[in-house]
């Protein structure tokens, strides 16, 4: 196994008579009291095993000053790891997935991956753009979900290091070919995680084209603050939006843009997870629980505050700010513990929550939902952050 290793020692400071551990600080590192050591900025880069087509695939162990980590790989762009505080300092892995490349190739429900060309689901499969029908790959009984049979979650990205004076990143690319799971056009995209120093992952998304197509990708980890510990119906949500998209029994929005207000579907306050996932409501019954995109309350096209999320027990908080205008909350239904992931542990009903910053799914066939079309010439830019703390 070949191991490459960047280290930025000047930014190792010692405070208050802490213990200098570079690089040997692993997983339970001080964060508070008298005991801060501030570490160096770390990217560390291994080999994590090869893909199905016998490609390299390579592990970035991230680190930030605050001894944060971000283990992320060049398959599918998959957050493998994320280990951030609670409030007592204590470090722990907060997203589900698996301890080798072998479980994420046999089955994952997109843990913790990029998805693309076009996130959540297409309609039947299709769309008319310009005047020519496409037909896509269908994986989600007649529909389209997560960019097909080979999405973005089953690529492997080229891949290279990002330093910043703020955190440490990678940046992935991956060209989507001309006619890959049907969709048109030569498709360029760039994904840059950076884990920073104030114990945020930021996403950048870029993309360009040489033919019009839809475009919509999104990060769909699986959040368990708790670090897995239990399941996240006491997880305390609030979504910064007063509507949000309803669908049909096939999970594709109708087209409407329907007040939460009165119903459970209304985070605007903060509310467990758990306290109205299984009352008598239509939405609910559809999605098997949540499982719908919320139309973001927005002030201007910069970041915003799409949601928070607290953990009683563990103190850890995380907020999505992101510059798109919607957000998928699945509360992780379709988990009913038949995978067993990381330590062994199986993943029960509703073992991690996503939220996925993204346009309203079927855009391509909704043409009152923002356009999702992205032409020869544009830039297709988005950001999004997962911004961790602890109280
Ligand atoms: C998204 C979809 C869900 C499901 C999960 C993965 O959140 O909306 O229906 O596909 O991904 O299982």
């Amino acid at each position: 196994m070949s191991t490459r290793t960047w280290r930025l020692a000047a930014f190792a400071v010692v405070l208050a008579g802490a213990m200098i551990v570079l690089g040997s600080c692993k997983s339970s590192c001080p964060i508070s009291g008298s005991n801060v050591a501030k570490q160096a900025m770390d990217i560390d880069v291994t080999t994590f095993g090869k893909s199905p087509d016998g490609k390299e695939v390579r592990l970035y162990t991230l680190r930030n000053t605050k001894g944060a980590t971000a283990t992320i790989m060049t398959y599918g762009a998959i957050v493998v790891s994320l280990e951030m505080p609670d409030s007592k300092g204590q470090m722990d892995d907060i997203v589900l997935g698996y301890d080798n490349l072998d479980g994420y190739l046999e089955v994952s429900p997109y843990f913790g991956a990029i998805v693309g060309r076009y996130g959540n689901r297409i309609g039947k499969g299709e769309f008319t753009l310009d005047g020519v029908t496409y037909k896509l790959a269908t994986n989600d009984n007649a529909n389209h979900l997560h960019g097909g049979i080979k999405g973005f979650d089953k690529v492997v990205w080229e891949d290279k290091p990002v330093w910043k004076a703020d955190g440490v990143g990678v940046e992935l690319s991956y060209l989507s070919k001309d006619g890959e799971e049907g969709y048109p056009g030569n498709l360029k995209a760039t994904v840059t995680y950076l884990l920073t120093n104030k114990n945020e992952l930021r996403i950048d998304y870029f993309a360009t084209t040489d033919r019009a197509t839809p475009v919509n990708l999104t990060h769909h980890g699986y959040f368990n603050l708790t670090g897995g510990e239990r399941d996240i119906l006491g997880h305390v949500l609030m979504l910064n939006a007063d509507r949000f998209t309803p669908v049909d029994a096939g999970l594709i929005p109708t087209g409407e843009l329907q007040p939460v207000a009165g119903t459970p579907m209304d985070f605007t306050k903060p509310t467990p997870i758990g306290e109205r996932i299984e009352v008598d409501f239509e939405q609910l019954k559809l999605g098997g629980g949540y499982d719908h995109n919320w139309v973001l309350n927005r002030t201007g096209g910069g970041l915003s505050l799409a949601a928070r999320v607290s953990e009683p027990t563990t103190g850890r908080v995380v907020e999505v700010w992101t510059t798109q205008p919607g957000v998928q909350f699945y509360a992780g239904n379709f988990l009913d513990g038949t995978i067993t992931g990381k330590g062994g542990r199986g993943y029960q009903h509703r073992w991690g929550f996503c939220l996925e910053t993204q346009h309203y799914p079927d855009s391509p066939n909704k043409p009152n939902f923002p356009s999702t079309i992205l032409r020869p010439g544009e830039r297709y830019e988005t950001t999004t952050i997962y911004r961790f703390s602890a109280k």
